[in-house]
């Protein structure tokens, strides 16, 4: 059983992508053409807030949004260890200095440890709304308040989960959209979007996304970058934002049922957290256990494919130069977690095969190997 499937995903929507695809190489429409201003309309709309700029990757819209929020060599911006580099790398190539702060038990930044990082240099925050859930954007909101802190959220995990009814990147002065294939709403390659309410932030993301030129009068304003989300993708995702809600209660539903199988499992952490006022989109259904590794070779010698979300902290990779800020808390959940076949195309077939599994795993482990995780 693969991880996930896009040939499947394809095969259920083909004539709606052929028709989008054939349809915009007709009009001979590749760049910045209607096609990319409804898909950022409807992205918009569907985030909740004025403006949504189609770039490449959710790491252009980051690197985007810092430059934005005025960040640069001599300032500080603080993120959580247990992301993906992109995150990080967004913030060095700005020239300023990344501060990574450990997680909470949902895997995302812990207000009080966000703020015991802030120092005069502290310009901004990339709270990252990771596997599906947003952060807990009321103690974010009102520690980067108190310090004067520019929010950048890192949504590339989260578009359409929402905390107190608000969506994931419509709190901060921008948020961040990964359409990478394999994200809840993914594109034929590469994309993202920066998404604002504020039209100095929508109209520096839309000028330096494409060599900081203003389209209309011919003047370049910045030394941009070439970064933009094409017409044939943004084509195709604007059919695929409309499939976007029933996937996302699709992956609600396969949430439930590896919980109701794996919940008497003792060793095993499951990723239900408390809180009524989150809405959960499961980007990534994340396990978590102290025998991750034996696991993992178990499911794989029985044809279920996992992957891990990331096995070793960033400070780790040698090349990257980055200090060791000593999180705990990240150094176990490299350790210790696992993700399990989660998408739109996951069916409940295939959670009891993957339950069964892990069921068996641990049912044929000595009493003596089976540590429990402390909850
Ligand atoms: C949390 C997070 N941030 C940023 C990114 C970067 O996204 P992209 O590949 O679109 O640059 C990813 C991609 O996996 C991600 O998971």
């Amino acid at each position: 059983m693969p991880f996930i499937d896009p040939r499947e995903h394809y095969r259920r929507i083909k004539g709606e992508i052929d028709f989008a695809i054939t349809d915009t190489l007709a009009k001979g429409d590749l760049v910045l053409r209607q096609q990319l201003r409804d898909f950022e309309q409807h992205l918009a709309d569907f985030v909740g807030v004025k403006y949504a700029i189609g770039v490449n990757s959710c790491y252009h819209a980051l690197h985007f949004a810092l430059l934005a929020a005025g960040v640069g060599p001599g300032d500080e911006v603080i993120t959580v260890g247990h992301t993906f580099v992109a995150t990080v790398s967004a913030i060095v190539h700005t020239g300023a200095k990344p501060v990574l702060v450990d997680v909470a038990d949902d895997y995302n930044m812990a207000p009080d440890r966000f703020e015991a990082a802030v120092t005069p240099k502290t310009k901004a925050v990339i709270p990252v709304h990771l596997n599906g859930r947003v952060c807990d954007m009321d103690g974010i909101s009102a520690v980067a308040k108190k310090h004067g802190l520019a929010i950048i959220e890192d949504a590339a995990q989260a578009l359409g989960a929402t905390f107190r009814n608000k969506r994931a990147g419509s709190f901060g002065l921008a948020g961040c959209f990964s359409f990478y294939p394999f994200k809840s709403l993914g594109g034929l390659g590469d994309g993202g979007a920066v998404t604002t309410d504020d039209p100095e932030v929508a109209r520096f993301a839309t000028l330096v996304r494409f060599n900081g030129e203003d389209r209309q009068t011919g003047e370049f304003h910045y030394h941009g970058y070439t970064a933009l989300l094409d017409n044939v993708q943004a084509a195709v995702l604007d059919v695929k934002l409309r499939h976007l809600p029933e996937w996302i209660e699709h992956r609600r539903t396969i949430a439930s049922l590896y919980r109701k199988g794996l919940e008497a499992i003792e060793e095993l952490r499951l990723p239900h957290f408390s809180g009524s006022e989150y809405f959960d989109t499961y980007q990534n259904y994340v396990i978590r256990t102290e025998c991750r590794d034996e696991l993992r070779e178990y499911l794989k010698a029985n044809g279920v494919e996992t992957l891990v979300h990331w096995r070793k902290p960033m400070w780790e990779h040698k090349d990257l130069a980055l200090d060791n800020p000593r999180l705990s808390e990240t150094e176990s959940i490299c350790r210790e977690v696992i993700s399990l076949p989660m998408s739109a195309e996951t069916t409940p077939q295939h959670v009891e095969m993957t339950v069964g599994c892990i069921r068996d795993f641990f049912a044929s482990r000595p009493t003596s190997l089976r540590t429990t995780v402390a909850s």
